[in-house]
């Protein structure tokens, strides 16, 4: 394998929900020419585009990501561009192929480069018979397309390592609350959209019920444990190199609710589950993150008081 062009870093699907937030930290770090953002559209507006460089780029294009990582001297890639959950169940066969299929093209540029890769997981590896805190090792029997290809994606990450030594690293992200960008196509997605609704129209109809509970993350928590995973020794990390679970928050929908109700007078929102709920159903509601904790230190900063009171702060001031 070859050694690494260059420290360059390369971020896939980076106008998403993490991306816009991932890049901007990555681009303070290591300065705004050394992280060239990708995405297999343009956001017209979006300020990665004026930050610094941006690639149009489909994951599944191999040549033309072996082009960019050869032009712009990548030495490391950040892959996020994916399908989500609600997404991936209405095209699974685009969930597959973008989510695979754009993971081994990562995957074998990285091979061929020499590249260091994050790749993150989901909580959606779990299914039905993971146990309501969900143990690191743990039978994964996903029930949706994108768990599936989570799983995959973590599968392939390990053997990449096993057989050419790729360091690839990945976390089973919780769903994600951020006030940048808008989420993506998820089942976790009523976890940020109730924000945009409290400010906008005093209401929101959530799509799952209230008792739903689900483990999730604010944003920042979330890009520090991206780049404490990124920046651990390679010594430091074990097996569950694929997907670590990380734990941020775990709360239902209806406490969600009532906590932006404290905050936010006359705030109502009704419960009206459609067919995201049996995904949400199908996954646990809290994560055992004792293996992040011990191989790289991990410890999350962010509860749910802490949380909504930054969300309503962010928003309420955007311009
Ligand atoms: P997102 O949907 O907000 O963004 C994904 C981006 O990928 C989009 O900008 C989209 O245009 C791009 N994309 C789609 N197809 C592409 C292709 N063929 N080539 C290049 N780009 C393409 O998703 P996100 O929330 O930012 O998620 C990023 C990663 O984190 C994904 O792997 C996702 O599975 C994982 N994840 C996210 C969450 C969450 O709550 N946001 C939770 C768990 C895991
Ligand atoms: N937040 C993501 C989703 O709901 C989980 O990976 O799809």
């Amino acid at each position: 394998m070859a050694e690494p062009s260059s420290d360059r870093i390369l971020v896939t699907g980076a106008l998403g929900q993490i991306g816009t937030d991932l890049v901007e930290a990555l681009r303070i770090r290591y300065g705004d020419d050394s992280v060239i953002a990708s995405d297999v559209r343009e956001v017209p507006g979006h300020s990665l585009l004026e930050s610094g460089p941006f690639r149009l780029l489909s994951v599944v294009d191999g040549d033309g990501m072996d082009s960019v990582v050869r032009e712009e001297e990548v030495g490391e890639i950040y892959h996020l561009a994916a399908i989500l959950s609600a997404a991936g169940e209405k095209k699974p066969e685009l969930c597959q192929r973008v989510n695979v299929g754009g993971t081994i093209t990562v995957l074998e540029v990285a091979k061929e480069h020499g590249l260091r890769v994050f790749s993150p997981s989901s909580i959606a590896v779990f299914g039905p018979d993971t146990p309501r805190t969900a143990p690191q090792v743990t039978p994964l029997n996903p029930t949706t397309n994108y768990g599936r290809t989570k799983v995959t994606g973590e599968v392939m990450a390990l053997n990449y390592w096993k057989q050419y030594g790729v360091d690839a690293r990945g976390i089973r992200y919780p769903g994600l609350i951020s006030w940048k960008s808008p989420a993506g196509g998820g089942t976790t997605d009523y976890a940020v959209e109730i924000f945009h609704a409290a400010l906008n129209e005093g209401h929101y109809d959530c799509f799952v019920g209230s008792d739903t509970r689900l483990p999730m993350m604010y944003i920042d928590d979330a890009i520090r444990a991206t780049m404490e995973l990124m920046d651990a020794p390679a010594e430091s990390i074990g097996t569950s190199r694929g997907g670590y679970n990380v734990s941020g928050m775990s709360f239902t929908a209806g406490e969600l609710a009532d906590a932006i109700s404290e905050r936010l007078d006359g705030f109502t929102c009704d419960f009206k589950p459609d067919e995201r709920q049996q995904y949400a159903d199908s996954w646990p509601g809290d994560i055992d993150d004792s293996a992040a904790r011990e191989d790289w230190d991990w410890k999350a900063e962010y509860d749910l008081g802490r949380m909504v009171d930054e969300m309503l702060d962010r928003l309420s001031n955007q311009s």
